[in-house]
This record gives C-alpha cells, sequence and structure tokens, in this order.
C-alpha cells in the first residue's frame, strides 16, 4: 500500500512546514480519527465504497486492540501509522508490526518520527513488547527512520514480492519496546 491510499487524494493535498510534539499528533490523530474519517463517512462527505468501509473497520478494529494514529495539519491529513498483530497465533501476542506514511509534501519535518513516537508510546502502554517491521527494499527512507529509532535489522527475505516490476527484498527491523518482565508477562490490554 503507498502512503495516502486510504484518504482523498485531496486530504494529503500540502502541508506545512512545521514540526509538532508528539503529544499534539497524538491529540490531533485521534481528532482525526473521530471527526474526520468516521463523520466523514457518516454524512457522506466521501464516498463509502467497499475500500473505505474495510478501512473503517481495520482502523476500529486495531485502534481499539493495538493502535491507529493520523497527523492532521490546516484541515489536512499529512501522514498516519499504525500497529496491527505480528501473527495471530497466541504466542505472539506481545508482538506487533507497525508502518508509517507521511504524504510526499510533508517528508523530512519530522513527522514520520513524531507519529511513531506517539504509537509507541501507546503500544507501551497497552503492554505490547515488540514492534516489527518490514520494509521492500531498497527505501533509504524507511530503513534511515526506523534506524534512527533504534530498530534493528533481524533478517531479510531474498526476492520475496513483485513490486514495480522486479522482485524485491524485505528487511524485517525489530524494537523493544518494553523490557522482558519476571515471569509470565500481563496480557495485552485493549483500549478502555
Ligand atoms: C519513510 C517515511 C515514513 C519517513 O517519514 P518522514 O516524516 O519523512 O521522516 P522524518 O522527517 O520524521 O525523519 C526522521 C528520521 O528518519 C530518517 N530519514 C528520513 N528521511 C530520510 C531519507 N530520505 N534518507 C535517509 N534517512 C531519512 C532520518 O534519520 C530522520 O532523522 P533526522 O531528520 O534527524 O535526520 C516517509 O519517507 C514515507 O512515508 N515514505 C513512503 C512510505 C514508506 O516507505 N513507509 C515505510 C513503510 S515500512
Amino acid at each position: 500500500m503507498r502512503h495516502g491510499a486510504w484518504v482523498p487524494g485531496h486530504a494529503l493535498a500540502s502541508a506545512a512546514a512545521q514540526r509538532w510534539p508528539a503529544s499534539t499528533v497524538l491529540a490531533l490523530g485521534c481528532v482525526f480519527l473521530a471527526i474526520f474519517l468516521v463523520g466523514a463517512l457518516l454524512i457522506g462527505m466521501i464516498r463509502p465504497d467497499d475500500r473505505a468501509r474495510k478501512l473503517a473497520a481495520r482502523i476500529e478494529r486495531y485502534g481499539a486492540s493495538h493502535a491507529w494514529l493520523a497527523a492532521e495539519r490546516e484541515g489536512k491529513v499529512v501522514g498516519y501509522a499504525y500497529a496491527t498483530p505480528f501473527n495471530e497465533r497466541p504466542a505472539y501476542r506481545w508482538s506487533t508490526s507497525v508502518s508509517v506514511y507521511i504524504a510526499e509534501e510533508a517528508h523530512g519535518e519530522g513527522v514520520g518520527r513524531a507519529l511513531y513516537g506517539a504509537l509507541f508510546d501507546r503500544l507501551r502502554e497497552r503492554g505490547f513488547r515488540m514492534a516489527c517491521a518490514g520494509i521492500t527494499l531498497p527505501n533509504e527512507a524507511s530503513v534511515g527512520l526506523h534506524e534512527s529509532l533504534g530498530f534493528e535489522l533481524v533478517g531479510v527475505n531474498r526476492e520475496i514480492g513483485w513490486k514495480e516490476g522486479a522482485w524485491r527484498d524485505v528487511g524485517w527491523y525489530q524494537l523493544e519496546l518494553s523490557p522482558a518482565p519476571a515471569g509470565t508477562p500481563p496480557e495485552p490490554r485493549p483500549s478502555v
């Protein structure tokens, strides 16, 4: 999925050059999700086609169990980040897969770092231990972002995906969100 694929194109149209603290991004992300996406769907501002419905369902599902945030600036969405289960099998329930997408015009302004920061804070609060990211290679910006936040490369799947006319490697990156607790870990806590 390319960045911006899940919101109307105009919503990603412009972005002012400004860095936000993680707390602001988190607050605006919540406001966006509550008001813009659901509200716009309900009052028909955006066409409630299958894709939008599926997206809304995924946001609701994974926003509740994990985390899903968007960054909005002057009424425009400039990026989003989310976490989903790493693997549906029970042993992996403390681990998450994370992704972040920033509108091209807002690249390099700290929005990706801020969104990920807010996402990881939320995941820690909810009791998750590991964040994992699969990056189709090459992707200098994404590797740079993940490594700058402490992710480590733990493996590479060779020629595992067909994308943009070629077989691509995917690098797997991992970040420890919280240290291992002693004994049996407490269950991750969904939103209340
Ligand atoms: C990867 C992506 C999310 C980065 O978001 P961003 O908001 O532009 O990144 P930030 O401005 O927050 O940069 C944070 C750090 O990431 C690294 N980084 C960002 N862009 C980079 C680039 N082009 N080259 C190398 N490192 C880069 C730097 O370490 C940077 O820290 P610095 O500003 O102190 O040098 C963004 O380029 C994007 O959405 N790309 C397309 C979608 C994508 O590949 N998503 C990742 C899927 S796993």
